[in-house]
């Protein structure tokens, strides 16, 4: 079978997560850097990694990787990859570009080229006489330059890997699928424990929960652009969906609960869940967080509040803050983990925390305060 490199995409911070997910997947010489995790797959990589990949932003194809520090450079080395290989005669292969520090800059230019070096090189060898029709499916090229280092992919995930399709409604702060799988997936978390977000919305982080809780692939409700394209044999999707089937664990039970102040979150949340196939799984119910109290044991909060970022907001987050840490206190087995970018969190709640890591929501610097309770030490 054919191997290819591989690059999987990830949000600062979340690489070495996705590169634990890789090597779970049984992949080896996993190199990562800022924002990438790289490794050489058989083409069999490729449905495998967008169905289960929870953790990173999309799954690429590296055909080639060179220094290039003028317009000729990144011609002639772009024309001597092996486009063919890839995108047949009717293939659609639109360029996109980004440039960092590096001497050709105008990224526009680069596309250009890009594009007309691609083409040369597909007419040569498809023996297509005047333009190439693009009437087929989608090769999404991407130019990449990163101090004068050219990387050329092609994007087989076609839109990001965290729109899993069960977002039908969102509120106004909702975190991306992904980085709510993230949160999960940072504690030590197992299906049997009980599970509460009290700050739900949309119901991502149970939503998430819920489709790790029972080994459930991300992208088996999705479609992915690679579906189409002609150098994955198509039994090799029919594999990955049969192997996606039958590694779910649909009989697991869970004990998983979302709430929230505002009862158009749950209505949301709810109609989420249904859509993701797990409204039975989860219960959301509306609840002010302060009247919460943690019954059965070992149980886990794992919560994204708001973080008062509005100054009318920050008295009263203060005070959210303060009455989750009187909550939580209550009972030593639980662990609490919240992702706030409010500087005071560890005053107002009571306790400095366990474990503190560094992420980023969206633009927004965050940290995810980690309280280990009894039974997680
Ligand atoms: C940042 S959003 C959570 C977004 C969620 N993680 C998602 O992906 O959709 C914070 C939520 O806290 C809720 N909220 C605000 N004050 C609350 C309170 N005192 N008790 C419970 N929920 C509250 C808001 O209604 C809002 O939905």
């Amino acid at each position: 079978m054919k191997t290819v490199r591989l690059l999987a995409t990830a949000a600062m911070g979340l690489e070495s997560l996705v590169a634990r997910e890789v090597k779970d997947l049984g992949y080896t010489d996993v190199t990562v850097e800022n924002g990438k995790v790289m490794f050489d797959a058989d083409v069999s990589a490729i449905p495998r990694l967008n169905l289960w990949l929870r953790t990173a932003d999309r799954v690429k194809v590296i055909v080639g990787e060179f220094e290039a520090k003028t317009f000729d450079d990144l011609f002639e080395q772009t024309k001597a990859l092996n486009w063919e290989d890839y995108i047949p005669e009717d293939g659609a292969f639109p360029v996109i570009g980004k440039s960092v520090k590096s001497k050709l800059y105008s990224v526009p230019d680069c596309q250009r080229l890009v594009k007309k070096a691609v083409a040369e090189k597909l007419k040569q060898k498809h023996g297509v006489a005047i333009n190439m029709p693009e009437t087929g499916a989608m090769y999404k090229i991407e130019v990449a330059l990163l101090k004068d280092k050219v990387t050329l992919t092609l994007d087989s995930s076609g839109s990001g890997l965290h729109k899993r399709g069960y977002r039908l409604r969102q509120g106004e702060a909702p975190l991306k699928e992904t980085l709510a799988a993230a949160l999960v997936m940072l504690t030590n978390w197992k299906p049997d424990y009980p599970l509460v977000d009290l700050f739900c919305g949309s119901g991502t982080i149970m939503i998430e929960a819920a489709l790790i809780g029972q080994n459930i692939a991300p992208g088996f409700n999705r479609e992915f652009a690679s579906e189409s394209w002609d150098f994955i044999p198509q039994t090799l999707w029919d594999q990955a969906f049969d192997e996606a089937e039958k590694l779910a664990n649909y009989d697991q039970p869970l004990d998983i609960t979302g709430s929230d102040l505002d009862p158009k979150m749950i209505e949301i949340a709810k109609d989420n869940a249904i859509e993701a196939g797990l409204n039975d799984l989860i219960t959301f119910k509306q609840m002010q967080a302060r009247d919460f109290h943690p019954k059965k044991d070992n149980g886990y909060l794992i919560t994204n509040p708001p973080y008062g970022e509005r100054l009318n907001e920050e008295e009263e987050v203060k005070q959210m803050y303060r009455d989750l840490g009187k909550s939580m206190v209550l009972n030593a087995t639980w662990s609490s983990y919240v992702l706030t970018s409010h500087e005071q969190f560890e005053k107002l709640f009571g306790m400095k925390a366990t474990k503190k890591r560094k992420l980023f929501n969206g633009f927004i610097k965050v940290d995810y305060y980690q309280y280990f309770g009894r039974h997680n030490k």
